[in-house]
């Protein structure tokens, strides 16, 4: 089982904050197996993009160990930008414009998966599709997938498509569980689709004392990880988003490489049955399953 490495809280940490220090920490990710990473126009404003692009524009052979996935869609409201409201957009225009952005401060001619981060409420299908298209045939995109979309609107995304969608990036965790329910991990299975689990220790939640989801997964879990260290349980964790027959890949946040490495390793050492990933479930939604 191995992990896709989350750039979103890049420029946070003195780790992973400036050029050099995150390509000796994608070095290290890329030893621990980690192959790809996950970018999106908004993280850090734009400046988590053009950090990973510096970092690995520093070695042809540091870039070589690592895809990109590119997202977009979100617009925050800013000055910046000139948006007065948080809002999504997946028009042709913007999904565009941002790409020929993202390609710019990643410093390459391509992306390997390009994303639409959220579904807009006011989005066009037919428009969509197009552009995406349009994307993989111009060579900037080698595949294209979603993050966020509820089933339906998945299924209406794929019939006006030419392409499959080959990614779907949504939340999955101890915390975090209504995919199990809602239909996109089968979904996934039944198309064949990669699927990508953010906030696998819950953005963080996981670990705050006195969170009651939390202290319960916790308790069980030190029963079934490789130890009930901090990082072995936070390695089980892991492991059980990995468990299930969809084979989510959970996409790490973490900026401390060394505390990362301890738990990549406890995650790597954990073994689930079905009975004991039960015990988790029923922990995390406090009742047990009907
Ligand atoms: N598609 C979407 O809508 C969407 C939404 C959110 C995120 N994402 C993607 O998913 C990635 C991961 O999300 P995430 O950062 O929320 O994931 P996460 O891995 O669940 O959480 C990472 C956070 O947990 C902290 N942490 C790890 N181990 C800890 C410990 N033992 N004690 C205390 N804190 C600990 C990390 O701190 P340190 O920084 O100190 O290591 C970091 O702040 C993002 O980078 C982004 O690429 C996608």
């Amino acid at each position: 089982m191995s992990f896709i490495w989350g750039s979103m809280r890049a420029t946070a940490s003195p780790e992973t904050a400036t050029p050099g220090a995150l390509a000796t920490f994608l070095g290290r990710c890329a030893d621990m197996g980690c192959s790809q990473i996950d970018l999106a126009d908004i993280y850090g404003n734009g400046h988590s993009e053009a950090l990973v692009g510096e970092a690995l524009s520093s070695s042809a052979e540091l870039r070589d160990r690592f895809s990109l996935i590119a997202k977009s869609a979100v617009v925050f409201a800013s000055e910046g930008n000139g948006a007065t409201a948080h809002h999504y957009r997946n028009d042709a225009q913007h999904l565009e414009d941002s790409l020929s952005t993202s390609l710019r401060r990643l410093r390459t001619e391509a992306v390997d998966i390009f994303l639409v981060h959220r579904p807009d409420y006011l989005l066009n299908f037919d428009e969509l599709a197009t552009a995406l298209e349009r994307m993989v045939q111009s060579g900037k995109v080698r595949q294209v997938g979603v993050s966020n979309f509820p089933c339906e609107r998945l299924k209406t995304l794929g019939s006006h498509l030419s392409l499959p969608i080959a990614h779907h990036q949504l939340e999955f965790s101890v915390l975090e569980t209504s995919c199990l329910d809602n239909g996109l991990l089968d979904d996934a299975q039944s198309a064949k689709r990669a699927v990508s689990a953010w906030s696998p220790l819950g953005g963080g939640r996981f670990f705050d004392p006195g969170f009651a989801p939390a202290d319960r997964v916790r308790t069980v879990l030190e029963q079934i990880a490789d130890d009930g260290s901090e990082d072995g349980i936070a390695g089980a964790a892991l492991a059980w988003v990995g468990h299930h027959p969809s084979a989510p890949v959970p996409i790490l946040g973490g900026t401390q490489i060394e505390r990362m490495e301890r738990q990549v390793a406890k995650m790597t050492a954990t073994r689930f049955d079905n009975e004991s990933w039960y015990a988790v479930l029923e922990a995390s939604r406090n009742q047990p399953v009907p």
